[in-house]
């Protein structure tokens, strides 16, 4: 028969090329599980409410547990005709308990609120997902800062040497930009444990429904919407979890994009284990870093998710349009694009190696100890303007003649300034530029343990 769950009015059935546009069964039917726990929510308030007889709601309950059953092992699907997940789990009802039983289930729901509250289950399930995916991330980066505790490393700035930086130092700055995306995804988790459920189609129910009932039993600790035109309408909650997922790949991105410098001739900073690379098909002596190439793909591809979905909301009247039906192909693809990533990167970051020479031969190189000279002056009481002039002046002096600053001789040193005694050479080296800079969050070895600690305990507590 007609599956349609609003034949009523209508003299004719759907033309094809309607049903084919209209159709999102083969996208939303990932929710069915949750339109389950949501009937079964709903079934039971309905009998609250003296809608369904306790025999009826036993009945009820028992035909939601068998058509699980079969969603499980996968002897119901929806098909096109179904039009949407909830149309053909309301057909996988009927056959269940009859059209009797079965069709006083929809009583005082819409797809409406059902479909906003089903897919805030399914996104609250993901961003769980996602945050213990993104913690293993940070396992194996917070592993990979403790092995390395005394490695020196060329920090950057423009791309081009600025200052020695300890490589665990270094790598715990990406732990920390982590932390706070899995942090978002706590608070993105808070906001939306407010279920839409009875709502209904925009104004709400005459039958006496209890939302309240339906949100504790579904898991939303914040209770049900406190205005049913927002519940139904509203996707900021959407919107706001496509936000997250595309700054996790523009991180992951960023990390990414050092992985593929670091791991070129050129740098020889890192060698990626064969398990996590890829080879070429024409070329024997490849090598690539494709895994860390695809995470700064699938960047462009999250942050496509998030702003056509803007784009689907924007201007959109109260309260439910039809447009709504594009909400969730981008946030869908977000989280299984997230969920294959994630993994694989964190495999690709837990088994590189480092070459500790080939770092700690470049860091003081680029004259990136000049601000250490500069510095020092300062300490002798030297104004800072002095000061930078000198060890500007110390540069110059080195690349005319081709040498490195700590090569520079005592009466060289004399010739660019009286301030420059000898003494300025203690300063000179790398492992003596990171331990002067033992302020909070700096990069000498005693601050960067210290660090170390506070990202573990923040780590263990999650
Ligand atoms: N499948 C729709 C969606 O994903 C929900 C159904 C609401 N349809 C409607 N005509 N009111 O948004």
């Amino acid at each position: 028969g007609d599956v349609r769950l609003w034949g009523g009015r209508f003299a004719d059935g759907p033309a094809e090329a309607l049903a084919r546009l209209s159709a999102s069964v083969h996208f939303d039917w990932r929710l069915a599980p949750y339109d389950i726990a949501g009937s079964r929510a709903h079934a039971r308030v309905l009998s609250k409410a003296g809608l369904l007889t306790q025999e009826e709601l036993d009945r009820m309950l028992a035909g939601l547990d068998r058509l699980e059953a079969s969603v499980a092992d996968g002897s119901f699907t929806g098909t096109i005709a179904d039009e949407d997940v909830h149309t053909a789990l309301e057909r996988g009802l009927l056959e269940q308990l009859g059209a009797d039983l079965g069709g006083k289930l929809r009583a005082g729901r819409s797809r409406n609120d059902q479909v906003a509250t089903l897919f805030k289950m399914y996104l609250r399930d993901h961003a769980r997902i996602i945050g213990g995916l993104i913690a293993e991330l940070q396992d194996a980066l917070v592993s990979l800062a403790e092995a390395h505790p005394d490695v020196a490393m060329p920090g950057r700035t423009h791309l081009q040497h600025a200052q020695p930086v300890l490589f665990a130092h270094h790598v715990l700055a990406h732990v920390q930009s982590l932390s706070r995306d899995a942090e978002r995804l706590r608070q993105w988790d808070e906001r939306t444990a407010v279920s839409p459920y009875g709502s209904g189609a925009l104004a709400g129910s005459s039958l006496g429904l209890d939302p309240e009932a339906v949100a504790a039993d579904l898991g939303f600790e914040h209770g049900s919407a406190a205005n049913s035109i927002d519940g139904t309408a509203s996707r900021d909650f959407v919107a706001e979890f496509a936000f997250i997922t595309a700054m996790i790949g523009v991180n992951l991105s960023r990390i990414a994009e050092e992985v593929i410098i670091w791991n070129t001739k050129e740098f020889s900073f890192v060698t990626l284990h064969d398990a996590f690379s890829t080879g070429s098909s024409i070329m024997p002596q490849k090598k690539n870093p494709d895994i860390a190439e695809l995470a700064r793909g699938k960047s462009g591809r999250l942050i496509g998710n998030l702003t056509g979905l803007l784009a689907t909301l924007k201007a959109l009247p109260l309260a439910y349009n039809r447009d709504l039906q594009e909400d969730k192909e981008p946030v869908f693809d977000s989280c299984d694009q997230l969920e294959v990533l994630l993994p694989a990167f964190t495999g690709m970051m837990a088994t590189l190696t480092v070459n500790r020479e080939r770092m700690a031969e470049l860091a003081p190189a680029g004259f990136s100890l000049a601000t250490d000279i500069a510095e020092w002056l300062v300490r002798q009481g030297v104004p800072f303007r002095v000061a930078h002039e000198v060890a500007g002046e110390c540069v110059k002096v080195c690349e005319k003649q081709g040498i490195e600053l700590d090569e520079l001789t005592d009466d060289q040193f004399a010739a660019i300034s009286e301030h420059l005694t000898p003494e300025v050479r203690t300063v000179l080296n790398v492992s003596g530029a990171l331990a002067s800079r033992d302020g909070r969050g700096g990069t000498a070895p005693s601050a960067v343990a210290v660090q170390l600690a506070e990202v573990k305990t923040d780590l263990a507590l999650q």
